[in-house]
């Protein structure tokens, strides 16, 4: 098969794969609709080249899988140097044994870790555990916690139910109708709504995004724990996103929370696979009285990448770096809206900022993409921030965007706008 470019490729990939791509997230239409190049043949630091040799600065990186920018050479080392000496055999690796002891030390709570290859499933063998623990088996949740039955079923009840938490009005098709109020949504700093929840639901379980967008107010997270200790709730922190980002460790350990079981993710294996769950011992043990197992969960490269990364941040002193940039990013966002009097809300914490336009937010979200494209920039209103993107690395992006910001303030975009108008991502308020 003969590919001409990324575009052509992921019109053709909708008919060999449902909704085009495995991840949500990376589908075209949700950043430029046609025009969106799509594939990459390789990617270093803070840069992606595509199908045709296009060299691109991408402010997007891999949907927060690596706070060290691509192919760091470190991890890569170790990586191939145990892909040559075996990735999976009849005997269990080593690393995943020094992981488990290198994360519960970061986490003084907990005794045990397990481990899984992708964050919607670390969720489901949370669940898992947790309900083999309590005689109330009702989950009450706030955030998004992946794809599995467990979650998906609050939409049983309403379509509505999902709406804040992942996306609007999504269908339950596959989803037994019998999962039927057995999750129940709860919004971010709603301590009444969720009161009122576990008194009426039956819930043995809360699990919650630490913070996603907005801080937590009048001391939620504590004031979530006393609950949960009063009414013997287990809470299940899911850090898939928010874990080894900004701090070594859960960013729980900031607020000064600790939950039964914490999940992890994306930036701990800088782009290798790898969700550890880590919890107390006597939660953790209830693994025994149920069956959670799967092959690839052996592999060798997910734990000598997290492992070689926890290194690496340290060495780079990668957590103040992203923490740094992530302030500059904001700054300049602040400074343009008010240069060009185009409102903006800004949110998330500076590893993770993002804006929205106060005004026709997904035209002008297209139009920005668009332009940022023109000059070789993968961007959308959210940035992953890496180690690189400080101000040597992203000086063209200020550039575009300044003149972006000029445009939407003085032209009609509708005339400027050359691709159809982005789709509507996730919806992440808490
Ligand atoms: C908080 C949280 N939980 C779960 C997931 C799902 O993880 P995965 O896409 O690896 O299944 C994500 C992914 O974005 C997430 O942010």
């Amino acid at each position: 098969m003969k590919i001409k470019s990324g575009t052509k490729l992921y019109k053709f990939a909708k008919t060999v794969i449902p909704g085009g791509t495995t991840l949500f997230s990376k589908r075209s239409e949700l950043h430029l609709p046609k025009k969106w190049p799509a594939y990459f043949t390789k990617a270093k630091d803070i840069y992606v080249w595509d199908l045709n040799g296009n060299k691109y600065l991408d402010m997007f990186c891999a949907v927060g899988t690596s706070i060290l920018g691509y192919s760091n050479n470190n991890i890569i080392k170790s990586v191939y140097k145990n892909i040559e000496k075996g990735n999976l055999t009849t005997l269990n690796c080593t690393e995943e044994v020094l992981l488990a002891k290198k994360i519960i030390k970061h986490h003084s709570w907990a005794s045990m870790a397990k481990f899984t290859r992708g964050g919607g499933e670390a969720n489901a063998l949370a669940v898992r555990i947790a309900r083999a623990c309590t005689k109330n088996k009702n989950v009450a949740f706030c955030g998004y916690h992946g794809w599995h039955d467990w979650y998906l079923s609050a939409n049983i009840n309403s379509k509505k139910n999902l709406d804040q938490h992942l996306m609007s009005g999504l269908n339950f098709d596959g989803i037994p109708k019998n999962l039927k109020n057995t999750s129940f949504p709860f919004p971010y700093n709603n301590l009444k709504y969720l009161s009122k929840l576990i008194n009426e639901k039956k819930i043995g379980i809360i699990k919650m995004e630490v913070m996603r967008n907005v801080l937590p107010k009048d001391n939620f997270l504590q004031k979530v724990r006393n609950i949960c200790n009063k009414k013997k709730i287990i809470l299940i922190f899911d850090e898939c996103t928010s874990g080894y980002r900004e701090n070594m460790g859960g960013t729980h350990l900031k607020f000064g929370v600790e939950p039964d079981i914490a999940i992890f993710g994306k930036a701990l294996g800088s782009g290798f696979a790898l969700n550890p769950i880590i919890g107390r011992r006597q939660i953790m043990k209830k693994a025994e009285n149920t069956f959670i197992s799967s092959t690839f969960w052996g592999e060798r490269i997910g734990y000598t990448a997290a492992l070689s990364s926890i290194k690496e941040f340290k060495r780079l002193n990668a957590f103040n770096k992203v923490k740094k940039n992530g302030k500059l990013i904001k700054s300049i966002w602040l400074d343009l809206s008010k240069k060009y009097k185009v409102p903006i809300q800004i949110m998330g914490t500076d590893a993770i900022p993002s804006f929205l336009f106060k005004k026709n937010h997904s035209q002008r979200k297209t139009f920005l993409t668009q332009e940022m494209l023109k000059n070789k920039i993968l961007a959308t209103n959210m940035i992953y921030i890496t180690i690189f993107h400080d101000k040597s690395y992203i000086k063209k992006y200020i550039q575009v965007l300044d003149k972006v910001f000029f445009d939407i303030s003085r032209k009609k975009i509708k005339n400027i706008l050359k691709s159809q108008i982005c789709f509507k991502p996730m919806n992440r308020i808490n």
